[in-house]
């Protein structure tokens, strides 16, 4: 298995190169950036893992030999928020980044598995679909925006109420998009179920939603989550990777491509939307399946839905069109 991580050099890009470094999964780590692979493979390589690893800066096909023959390909490349901005402010910049980065999956690489985590991911997903199409690459199956994050974050808001010691041992599906309220926690499904006092559930909620505002907020100028973010994008990396080698049952919450994927096609039409986090059964191929969940959530859930729904569409149009019509 060989894994790139392409921002290497980032703030999470390093924890997350190193996370990976560390994989029993990962025979082959490949790291990508503009700026400072060279320092952060050096450091990486005395690590006594399996993986072997290279880094590379753009320069002499950098690009070319850093993805070539990758199996999976982790984008955390762009820039981060800063307070007072929102993620649809970074789509200016990481719009073609991403662009940029993409194409080099569909010329290099055009059977890797793809994880964006760049934002905004609401559009730069579709982003990434939109260029893998224009070069006759495009597997839904394999193109995944990360959100792992929120559900990281519902699992361990929620701990608070559960008790539970082991905040991930409580599954919480979070579906529809990455920012502020296109991210709809489903507390209704929790696995095993949870009581949410009625006067918490709106302050939990939003909490997921805005998350990531917390981080902003507290770092005060330097960035948004970069470790939290590394820990969920490897989380999410080492399930796909896991199910490719066979393992089975395991459904992970991603924002992907729904009318390509067994089962999307369903929840495209109930929500007017082509991208949609859902919960996806990952096999050996990418995603296998997308879990319709949407029929279970309760009222108040599916009034977070029609705002999501609402606020999701204009950031997909957005990505579509970047690359249908460039400005
Ligand atoms: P950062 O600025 O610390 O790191 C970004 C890295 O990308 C830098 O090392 C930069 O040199 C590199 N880069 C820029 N252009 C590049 C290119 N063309 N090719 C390769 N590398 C390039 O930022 P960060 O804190 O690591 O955040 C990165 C992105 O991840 C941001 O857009 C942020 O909003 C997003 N993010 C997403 C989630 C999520 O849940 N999906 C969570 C946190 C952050
Ligand atoms: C997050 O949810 O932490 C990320 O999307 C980064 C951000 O801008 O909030």
């Amino acid at each position: 298995m060989k894994a790139v991580v392409a921002g290497a050099s980032g703030g999470i890009g390093q924890p997350l190169s190193l996370l990976l470094k560390a994989c029993k999964e990962v025979d082959h780590l490949s790291l990508y950036d503009v700026v400072n692979t060279p320092g952060v493979t050096a450091d990486l390589s005395h690590i006594s893992s399996v993986a072997k690893i290279e880094g590379y800066l753009p320069a002499d096909d950098g690009m070319k030999k850093a993805f070539t023959g990758a199996d999976i390909v982790v984008i955390p490349a762009g820039i981060p928020r800063k307070p007072g901005m929102t993620r649809d402010d970074l789509f200016k910049i990481n719009a073609g980044i991403v662009q940029g980065l993409i194409q080099g999956v569909a010329d290099y690489c055009p059977n890797a598995y793809v994880l964006v985590i760049s934002n905004p991911v609401n559009s730069t997903v579709p982003i990434a679909a939109e260029v893998l199409t224009k070069a006759g690459k495009f597997n839904p199956k394999k193109l995944f925006g990360v959100t792992t994050l929120d559900v990281v974050r519902a699992e361990t808001f929620v701990q608070s109420i559960t008790g539970a010691r082991d905040p991930a041992e409580t599954v919480i599906p979070v579906i529809g998009g990455h920012s502020g309220e296109t991210i709809v926690p489903l507390f209704s499904q929790a696995k095993p179920a949870v009581k949410i006092p009625e006067d918490k559930l709106e302050e939990l909620t939003k909490r997921v939603q805005f998350g990531g505002d917390e981080v902003v907020k507290a770092k005060d100028g330097a960035g948004s989550a970069t470790l939290s973010m590394a820990y969920a994008g490897y989380r999410f990396a080492e399930r796909v990777m896991q199910a490719a080698k066979g393992k089975t049952g395991i459904v992970e919450p991603t924002f992907v491509y729904l009318p390509g994927i067994e089962g999307g096609d369903a929840i495209a039409k109930e929500t007017g939307c082509d991208y949609f986090s859902v919960p996806v059964e990952l096999g050996t191929d990418g995603a296998k399946k997308a879990v319709n969940i949407l029929g279970s959530a309760n009222a108040y859930e599916k009034k977070l839905i029609e705002k999501c729904v609402e606020d999701l569409k204009g950031n997909i149009a957005k990505g579509v069109e970047f690359v249908k019509n460039p400005p």
